[in-house]
């Protein structure tokens, strides 16, 4: 069965609930106006989890085909956990995916791959699917290990999951040397490591599941650059950044074609 492409757009911690609210109009009135079919491309974003609830509303009450994503979920259940966010709270608020293993929770808040294996089975359990990051440092690249690299990042993370929960579940390919720079990877460079990973899965588990697992690539996408990398065979769409904080931008990559 042929992959749904996936344009995800992570706003990190940049807009507010207002400011979230305003964007997802524009971008439902954009696509509106453009016809836009969602069951050829469907479209999520991720607010901050202060406006995962003002976002609901709006996609709720105004029946939009726009689905709703977390940025972080916790590793645990329940209780006595301050700041944390479970599984089934994200799940009860109309929540579909949540990103899991993004690199800057690896870098800057000690995110190895036994949490990211942790949090992926936890969002499943939780009735979510998770959107498992992965993605090399500069300095991998440089010594030209970034596929290994990237295949035992997902190798960790999906180690102990079935073949239906990963058939279901969403990865997503961001060298970190790409993220929030500019520094775009070269459609070939997307399709080389999303073709490993997909391999990946092939070997763990099997051909039909690394079939229908969605591979997104991440890394400053804009919309000039979207067409080519989405051109690519292990390319099922896009986990965007900066350009997703601007629903025109947004709407454009969604409008790849
Ligand atoms: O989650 C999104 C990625 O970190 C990419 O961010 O598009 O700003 O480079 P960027």
């Amino acid at each position: 069965m042929p992959r749904t492409p996936l344009i995800a757009g992570n706003w990190k911690m940049v807009l507010d609930h207002q400011q979230g609210t305003l964007l997802v109009q524009k971008l439902d009135w954009t696509l509106k106006d453009a016809k836009h079919d969602y069951s050829a491309v469907e479209v999520a974003v991720l607010p901050s989890h202060t406006s995962l609830r003002t976002v609901q509303t709006l996609i709720d009450g105004d029946k939009l085909s726009i689905r709703l994503g977390a940025q972080d979920v916790s590793e645990h259940d329940a209780g006595a956990h301050t700041g944390e966010v479970s599984a089934a709270q994200l799940s009860k608020l109309g929540v579909t995916y949540v990103a899991v293993g993004h690199s800057e929770r690896r870098q800057h808040h000690g995110e190895d791959d036994a949490v990211v294996r942790a949090k992926t089975a936890k969002a499943l359990a939780g009735g979510l699917v998770p959107v498992v990051c992965v993605g090399e440092p500069l300095e991998v690249r440089k010594a030209e290990q970034h596929v290994e690299h990237t295949v035992g990042q997902v190798v960790q993370a999906l180690t102990g999951l079935t073949a239906e929960q990963v058939a279901g579940l969403v990865l997503a390919y961001e060298p970190v040397w790409a993220i929030g720079t500019g520094e775009v990877a070269t459609p070939e460079d997307a399709q080389e490591v999303c073709a490993a990973l997909r391999s990946a899965v092939a070997e763990q588990f099997d051909q039909t599941t690394a079939d229908a697992v969605r591979i997104l690539y991440g890394g400053s996408v804009k919309p000039a650059n979207i067409a080519s990398i989405m051109k690519q065979p292990d390319v099922d769409g896009a986990l965007v950044g900066g350009a997703s904080t601007d629903a025109g931008d947004f709407a454009a990559i969604v409008r790849f074609r």
